[in-house]
């Protein structure tokens, strides 16, 4: 059964595959369109959080290989509420042809892969955002080349997105950096798991207080919001913490002259970016969440064990 849980499930040569599918996947799309490899296949998509990008990039991912896909509300589904994991998992698995879902608890998206006998895509949890991770090297990959020895800089709270791109940088030989406040740092085994990653594939990790060291030569500046889904009582403390960690203009002058500025999306405007850098010559924002798309048409196609 082939899941897409983590990017640390996969060597750098599989990412690198994945990537270079997507590459050839848009191309084709962009020239007229992807065959129809998916005919027949439906993705159950179970949401316990809001999402935009997620949500229409899967939906239409799968339509344009001629599949379908249904969107489960939080309300529907109340997954390890109304009804367990394990069973959740256990009948949509007599329904459909595979699952995506974002779930508050990472534990959830592994029981979902535990007891389904079809594939499971990780749509977000509170640990990681694999998906997340594949668009943003697509993107780096597209500016410039590939990721090896660029330095990819990550400003704000040590979160979800922050540990797939920590991964996918430590992976295929980034120097992965980043700076946030005392409290919030990332999950300490997944920078255990990045220091071997990074040992065998060249990159370097640097964890550090000041943003402004941490952007300095960098290739990638990268945000994300304070206060992630499922945070919400913590905003108030945060809004406190964080506005030193704000990406604006005078922090964007200090990284490299072609450095692109990158963001996963919803963006707190004002907050951990101003309009002048989202809207500004270095942003890479909608490049990026319209990669979406493109790097998970190879997540599908790989998980359904299409070519
Ligand atoms: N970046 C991202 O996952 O966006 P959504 O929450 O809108 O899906
Ligand atoms: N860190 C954010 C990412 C949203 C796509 C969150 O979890 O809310």
């Amino acid at each position: 059964m082939k899941h897409f849980l983590a990017i640390s499930d996969f060597s750098p040569a599989e990412l690198q595959n994945l990537l270079d599918r997507a590459v050839r996947l848009k191309d084709e799309r962009q020239k007229g369109g992807n065959p129809p490899l998916l005919k027949g296949k439906v993705l159950g998509m179970i949401f316990q959080k809001p999402s935009l990008r997620t949500r229409v990039s899967f939906d239409m991912a799968m339509r344009h290989f001629d599949g379908d896909a249904l969107y489960l509300s939080p309300q529907e589904i109340g997954l390890g509420k109304r009804e367990s994991v394990a069973d959740v998992a256990r009948v949509l698995s007599g329904y459909v042809d595979g699952l995506m879902a974002r779930v508050f608890d990472h534990a959830h998206v592994l029981d979902l892969a535990k007891w389904s006998s079809i594939p499971v895509i990780n749509g977000l949890s509170d640990y990681n955002h694999p998906c997340q991770g594949m668009a943003d090297a697509l993107t780096i990959q597209e500016k410039f080349g590939n990721l090896k020895g660029l330095n990819v800089s990550f400003v704000g709270d040590g979160n979800n997105v922050a540990v797939s791109l920590m991964h996918i940088c430590a992976k295929l030989g980034a120097n992965f950096t980043i700076a946030s406040p005392e409290g919030y740092d990332l999950n300490s085994k997944a920078v255990e798991a990045a220091k071997e990653f990074a040992s065998t594939s060249g990159g370097k990790l640097s964890f550090l207080r000041d943003p402004h060291s941490a952007v300095k030569d960098a290739h990638v500046i990268y945000t994300d919001t304070w206060t992630s889904m499922g945070q919400e009582e913590e905003s108030a403390r945060r809004e406190k913490v964080f506005p030193p960690y704000q990406v604006n203009a005078q922090l964007v002058s200090e990284a490299r002259p072609e450095a692109i500025v990158m963001h996963c999306l919803p963006a707190h405007r004002g907050q951990e970016i101003t309009d002048e850098v989202a809207d500004g010559p270095h942003s890479a924002l909608f490049p990026q969440a319209h990669n979406r798309l493109h790097a998970q048409k190879a997540i599908l196609l790989h998980v359904f064990g299409i070519g």
